[in-house]
């Protein structure tokens, strides 16, 4: 080669692998660009704030147009619109709720869900989101996923409708305490053992609460056998059933026919009978099973949530433990008409979740009254578990609460911290003069006797042939209300009466043909009312 060739072949070969090396940059260039478009579906994958060692998974659906993201929070039946930017790196997206419509005449307003705001970067493909919750910030870790993992599994096929018998359970309405209004995720095996000895010391427990009820958040998941294993809260189950009987107490637990539970933890979806063995095998004495996310599913109606019960109701009999069975569909296809107690049911929600709010409390309570006939010995109507002592109602409303409770015949099951409660929490929850209202062995349903203007009286007849009265104020200010002696059952005429005062614990008596009383703002005066 000649000096001038060489020249040029060496020109040509700089040329060249300059050449190549910009196309090569060019190539990476391009390909990052490539792997950082968000559009596809992402499963966001997020600690438990409690610490368990698990994890809930939400769905997102995203689409990158330059830098702009849209998209959706992929949740039954609709999503939830996102939109946001991704640039340098930084994605940045929130979460636009719908604003409800309307509600029905006379119904409070729909909850306006609170957007979330996601902030993050994609490293090696993964999206290191961060996100603001009540607890604090919370961590999540996002993973691209397939269209169909976003999706629920296939329905599973459900059995034919019958009749279950009666598992002779629950012949007055169940009475106890569930972690869920106070705890919610920080219940563990410490927490259920204390709450079992403060119901001894207490003396709740020879006032009838018997049952010791974990609510969510203790499943993990499954081992290679498919059985359910509790998380790193609750080492031992059967130990812990094992302690909470030796205290003479009874103890239940919680789960769902979804595959996950209300606060996405495993549910029972495909193991059923698995589930009820497995329970049962702990010596676990009530079940709160929670529709949650079968209704991603199945269909909403009666004969569907009839059959999905069904299922567990029959797992548990064939067990041949005494399980009580609470149904937690919300009062969803009229559970207390009939199937609620065909499906094997001890006692059904009657509606949404309680709050530790008046509003919801007494919302909730007063519109029990119309649903009081539908309940019978072995089958009640729950209007969720008690607030009394969780600290967000007065002294006068948690009165009101358990008076109202048990006139309704609900299951009395606490929701507070039985360790630390106040001389008054103690006092309401432990009235036995209330309670045995609740308790009446021959249940007769209560009555609305007059409302009007947020003054409702209601009378409950009693199996001793007394009757109780409860005169409610929901109103905002003290107010005088008054009984007439003509609204009492014809087996009291021109008997001499006896009236006692279930809150002051004496007696009370008649001013001619009325009882009058001076109730506080939404609180109660509660009589009963025996002919002599
Ligand atoms: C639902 C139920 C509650 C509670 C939570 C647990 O909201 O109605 O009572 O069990 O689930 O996730």
């Amino acid at each position: 080669m000649t000096q001038g060739a060489f020249g040029a072949f060496m020109i040509c070969r700089f040329t060249i692998s300059r050449a190549f090396l910009l196309a090569a940059v060019l190539l990476l260039f391009v390909g990052a660009a490539a792997a950082q478009d968000l559009t596809g579906y992402w499963d966001v994958r997020t600690p438990s704030y409690s610490g368990d060692g698990t994890f809930r998974d939400t769905y997102f659906r995203i689409e990158q147009s330059g830098e702009t993201v849209s998209g959706e929070l992929i949740r039954k039946p609709a999503g939830i619109p996102i939109t946001g930017t991704f640039k340098d790196e930084a994605l940045h997206f929130v979460t636009v709720p719908p604003v409800p419509p309307p509600p029905p005449p006379g119904q409070p307003p729909r909850r306006q869900m609170l957007p979330i705001t996601y902030d993050g970067t994609l490293e090696n493909g993964r999206l290191m989101l961060t996100t603001h919750g009540r607890m604090g910030e919370i961590h999540s870790v996002a993973e691209k996923v397939t269209k169909e993992a976003t999706e629920p599994p296939a329905a599973l096929p459900l059995p034919a409708l019958k009749t279950l018998p009666d598992n002779g359970l629950a012949k007055t309405p169940p009475m106890g305490w569930n972690s869920w209004n106070k705890f919610a995720g920080r219940v563990d095996d410490a927490a259920v053992r204390g709450m079992a000895d403060a119901m001894v010391a207490s003396g709740m427990r020879d006032a009838g609460y018997v049952y010791i009820n974990i609510d969510d958040t203790w499943e993990l998941g499954r081992d290679a056998n498919g059985n359910l294993i509790p998380n790193k809260k609750f080492p031992d189950m059967r130990a812990l059933a094992d302690y909470v009987h030796s205290k003479g107490l009874k103890i239940g637990i919680y789960s769902s026919p979804g595959p996950k539970t209300c606060a996405g933890y495993e549910g029972s979806y495909g193991h059923v009978t698995q589930d009820a063995k497995t329970i049962a095998a702990w010596g676990i004495d009530y079940l709160k099973y929670d529709l949650c996310s079968d209704l991603d599913i199945y269909k909403d109606d009666a004969p569907t949530l009839q059959a999905i019960y069904q299922e567990m109701g029959e797992a548990l009999q064939a067990t041949h433990r005494d399980i009580i069975y609470s149904l937690c569909e919300y009062g969803r296809a009229q559970v207390w008409t009939g199937w609620g107690e065909k499906a094997g049911g001890n006692l059904w929600r009657t509606t949404g979740d309680i709050s530790d709010r008046w509003d919801s409390m007494d919302r909730i309570g007063f519109d029990q009254i119309k649903l009081a006939a539908y309940a019978k010995p072995g089958h009640w109507n729950d209007p969720d578990m008690l607030e009394i002592g969780n600290g967000g109602m007065t002294v006068d409303e948690y009165r009101t609460h358990m008076s109202l409770w048990s006139l309704l015949a609900a299951p009395l099951i606490a929701g507070n911290d039985l360790r630390s409660m106040t001389d008054e929490t103690r006092n309401i929850l432990l009235n036995r003069e209330v309670i045995a209202i609740d308790q009446d062995p021959g249940y007769k349903p209560v009555g609305s006797i007059s409302s009007k203007n947020g003054l409702e009286t209601l009378m409950r007849p009693l199996a001793d042939g007394s009757v109780v009265v409860g005169l409610f104020n929901r109103t905002s200010a003290t107010a005088e209300m008054f009984f007439p002696r003509e609204s009492l059952p014809a087996s009291f005429n021109s008997r001499k009466l006896a009236l006692r005062d279930l809150w002051k614990h004496e007696a009370a008596w008649m001013a001619g043909e009325r009882f009058t009383a001076i109730v506080p703002t939404h609180g109660v005066v509660l009589v009963k009312i025996s002919a002599e």
